[in-house]
C-alpha cells in the first residue's frame, strides 16, 4: 500500500503516522517542519517529503516522488480567531492555503493505482460555524465541497473519496484559540478510529468520529 501522509508533523498527523507505520509497504510522510519530519520518519522506517502545500512546483515535485498512491490522506490544516470585520489577507490565504489549495493541487498531480483511497480530515459544521472561525470553517468548507466533487471525476479512475468528520482533538491547532476544551480526542485516539474507517472494506463516503 503506496501511502502518503500529508500534515505528518502536526497532532493527528503524527499520530497517524504512528500507527499507519507497518501496515503501508511504502509511507511517505510530508510536512513542512524539517526536524519532525526527519525525526518522524526514522523511528518509522518511513520517507520524508517535505514540502510548502502553497507552491504548486512543490507539490507537484512531491506527487512526483511518490509514484502512483493507493491511499492519500490529508491531514494538513490551519486556524485563526478573527472576526470576519477583522480578516487580514496573509490569515486569511495562510488558512486557505492549508485546508483547502493544499488539497486541490495534491488532487491535480497525484497519480492514484485502481481502487485508490483519498481520506480528507474535516469538521461538524455545526461545531465550528461559530463568531472567530469563519474563515476556518469557510476554507474547510470549501475542502468539502472540492472532496464531493473530486470523488465523482475521479470514479472512472477507481478512485474512493472520504471525508472524515472529526470533533475536538487534543492537538497544537487549537492554541490560536487559546488551547483545546477538556473533552477534546487524544490524537491517538482519534488516529486509530480515523484509520479503522479508512481502511474498511468498502470505505464510507464520509466517516463520523465521535
Ligand atoms: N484538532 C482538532 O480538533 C480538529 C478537529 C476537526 C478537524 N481537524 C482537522 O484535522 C487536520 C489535522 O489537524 P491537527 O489538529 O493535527 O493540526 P496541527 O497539529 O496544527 O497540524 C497541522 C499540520 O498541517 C501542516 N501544514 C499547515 N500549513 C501547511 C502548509 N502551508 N504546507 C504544508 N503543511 C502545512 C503542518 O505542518 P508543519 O507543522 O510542518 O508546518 C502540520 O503538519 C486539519 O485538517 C484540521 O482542520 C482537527
Amino acid at each position: 500500500m503506496n501511502t502518503l501522509l500529508i500534515g505528518a508533523t502536526g497532532g493527528i498527523g503524527q499520530a497517524l503516522a504512528r500507527h499507519l507505520a507497518g501496515r503501508a509497504s511504502r509511507l511517505w510522510l510530508s510536512g513542512r517542519n524539517g526536524q519532525i519530519l526527519a525525526g518522524l520518519a526514522r523511528d518509522l522506517s518511513a520517507l520524508a517529503v517535505p514540502a510548502e502545500l502553497g507552491h504548486e512546483l512543490e507539490v507537484q515535485a512531491l506527487a512526483e516522488e511518490v509514484g502512483p498512491l493507493d491511499l492519500l490522506l490529508y491531514a494538513a490544516g490551519a486556524v485563526q480567531k478573527a472576526g470576519v470585520r477583522e480578516q487580514n489577507l496573509a490569515d486569511l490565504e495562510r488558512l486557505t492555503t492549508a485546508n483547502l489549495t493544499g488539497l486541490a493541487l495534491l488532487l491535480k498531480y497525484a497519480r492514484f493505482n485502481p481502487q485508490a483511497r483519498v481520506a480528507v480530515l474535516g469538521v461538524y459544521p455545526d461545531l465550528v460555524s461559530v463568531p472567530g472561525l469563519s474563515a476556518y470553517v469557510a476554507t474547510k468548507l470549501g475542502a468539502e465541497g472540492l472532496v464531493n466533487v473530486a470523488r465523482k471525476e475521479f470514479r472512472r479512475e477507481g478512485v474512493r473519496f472520504c471525508l472524515v468528520r472529526l470533533p475536538a482533538v487534543a492537538t497544537d491547532l487549537w492554541a490560536p484559540l487559546g488551547g483545546a476544551p477538556k473533552t477534546a480526542l487524544h490524537p491517538e485516539v482519534a488516529a486509530v478510529r480515523i484509520l479503522e474507517g479508512v481502511l474498511a472494506e468498502p470505505m464510507a463516503d464520509m466517516l463520523e468520529i465521535r
